[in-house]
């Protein structure tokens, strides 16, 4: 809803523009109308101050440290709630009670299984491909598969298509895992949880019975809690341009799973234990620290920094406490983690990590947890992809809703040579 206006004066032309407020954070102004009232367009190379769309989904305040999934705070989600419950919540907008939670729960399980024809996709890949590149591959071909699902217009089979890719996402990452180390896929099973299922269809062998760890059950169900959903970011916002333009939900997927490999981006987390074991002893930080200031440098430091959070990232405090339980619960000293936090106290007293409000983001611990549950860091993306999907999902559900929306099609500032005459190539 219109509040005020914002007066836009160029030349002697002044156009007033309707400034909307939201429930809570930043008004937007709103500029639909510019080109056609100025023949400009706005200027906002990576969207540094731009609203793409109204969402109701998440909210996140980077100055206070805040995030809001549907107006829960995430510290509390991630310590009370499961990512079952956090996947209904960011689908239907309220916390189901126990009986609608258990039957979602029953539903997601029950969509588990993939077409076994799709297994047959993982051969045509190298044993030592990236994870992410097989899921690139295959996500993207569950359009293939699920025809009777891809009417984007049809509420029931957006319905569908979501739940079987909340569902699917586990089985496919542990398939690529399983591809990767040359073992069997392990077939999920209805009797446990939506993680321990994860869990066993990852490190379970046929050879024998695999129990799940509830130390490790837990502390997975917690990443993915983590991870569920961000806002607009660099991936939800490839879903949501995708999505606009009619794509079908298992193609957008694919093209926000695309997206979220880059190392600045999910890839990070990967990034950032690599970083961590190169650095290898605290004595090496110094260096590492000379380096991200160096402006010659290419180098930053992985799991630092963030376009939102100039505080600190919520979820990262979450799970720098959760790295010290879960490591000392299964009993482990991975000195990468000292490493971790030597290097978090040195970057934040140095003036160029606190004039650029650069703080340790989502990726910066959560790579010592998941490197002590034991997965290959090529996995690690991969784990962001499978939680993140719940965002993905809600937020492409939300935006086909949206009577607003419409194909997503930015303009630029043209640089490029003025109209000129072809030359043929006897006259160059
Ligand atoms: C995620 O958007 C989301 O919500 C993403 C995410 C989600 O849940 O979806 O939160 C997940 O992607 C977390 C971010 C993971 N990426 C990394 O950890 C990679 C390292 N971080 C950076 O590349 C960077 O901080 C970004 C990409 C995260 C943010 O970049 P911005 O907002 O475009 O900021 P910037 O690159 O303009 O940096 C501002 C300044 C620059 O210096 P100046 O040009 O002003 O002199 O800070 C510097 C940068 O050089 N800087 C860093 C740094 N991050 C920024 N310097 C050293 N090390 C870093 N990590």
């Amino acid at each position: 809803m219109a509040d005020t206006k914002a007066t836009l004066t160029i030349g002697d032309n002044t156009k007033d523009y309707d400034i909307l407020s939201g429930s809570v954070g930043p008004q937007v102004i709103d500029v639909r109308k510019l080109y056609a009232n100025t023949g400009m367009f706005t200027y906002d190379p990576g969207f540094t101050s731009t609203a793409s769309c109204e969402s109701a989904l998440t909210y996140i305040d980077g100055d206070e440290g805040i995030l809001l999934h549907r107006g829960y705070p995430i510290e509390q989600l991630a310590e009370q709630s499961s990512f079952m419950e956090v996947s209904y919540l960011m689908l239907n907008g309220e916390l189901p009670d126990a009986a609608t939670l258990e039957k979602f729960t029953h539903t997601i399980t029950r969509h588990t299984m993939v077409h076994e024809q799709l297994s047959t996709f993982y051969r045509g890949f190298r044993r030592d491909a990236h994870p992410m590149a097989i899921l690139c591959g295959v996500v993207g071909a569950l359009s293939s598969f699920y025809h009777d699902s891809t009417d984007i217009n049809d509420p029931q089979q957006r319905t569908i298509a979501s739940h079987r890719l909340i569902a699917k996402m586990p089985t496919i990452a542990a398939m690529a895992y399983k591809y990767s180390v040359g073992q069997p896929f392990v077939y999920p099973r209805n009797d446990l949880s939506y993680t321990g299922n994860f869990l066993r269809m990852t490190f379970g062998v046929p050879a024998e019975e695999y129990e799940v760890d509830p130390i490790i059950e837990s502390a997975m169900d917690k990443i993915f809690i983590l991870h569920a959903d961000h806002e607009q970011n660099a991936s939800t916002s490839t879903v949501r341009l995708a999505g606009s333009s009619g794509a079908n939900p298992f193609a957008c997927i694919a093209a926000g799973i695309a997206c979220l490999w880059g190392p600045a981006h999910g890839g990070a987390n990967e990034a950032a234990l690599n970083m961590l074991r190169e650095i290898g002893t605290p004595d090496r930080i110094p260096e590492y620290i000379a380096r991200a200031k160096n402006k010659d440098d290419p180098f930053r430091l992985m799991g630092f920094g963030h376009r939102v959070y100039k505080n600190f990232d919520p979820r990262a405090k979450v799970l720098s406490k959760a790295a010290s339980e879960v490591l000392d619960k299964l009993g482990i000293n991975d000195p990468v983690l000292d490493t971790a936090r030597e290097l978090e106290q040195i970057a934040l007293s140095d003036p160029y990590f606190i004039d650029k409000k650069l703080y340790p983001n989502v990726d910066f611990y959560s790579g010592v947890i998941l490197s002590a549950i034991g997965f290959p860091t090529e996995m690690f993306t991969v784990l962001f992809a499978l939680a993140r999907t719940v965002g993905w999902v809600a937020q492409w559900n939300e935006m086909i809703s949206d009577p607003a929306q419409k194909i997503g099609r930015p303009r630029q500032l043209y640089t490029g040579p003025s109209q000129r005459d072809y030359v043929p190539v006897a006259q160059r």
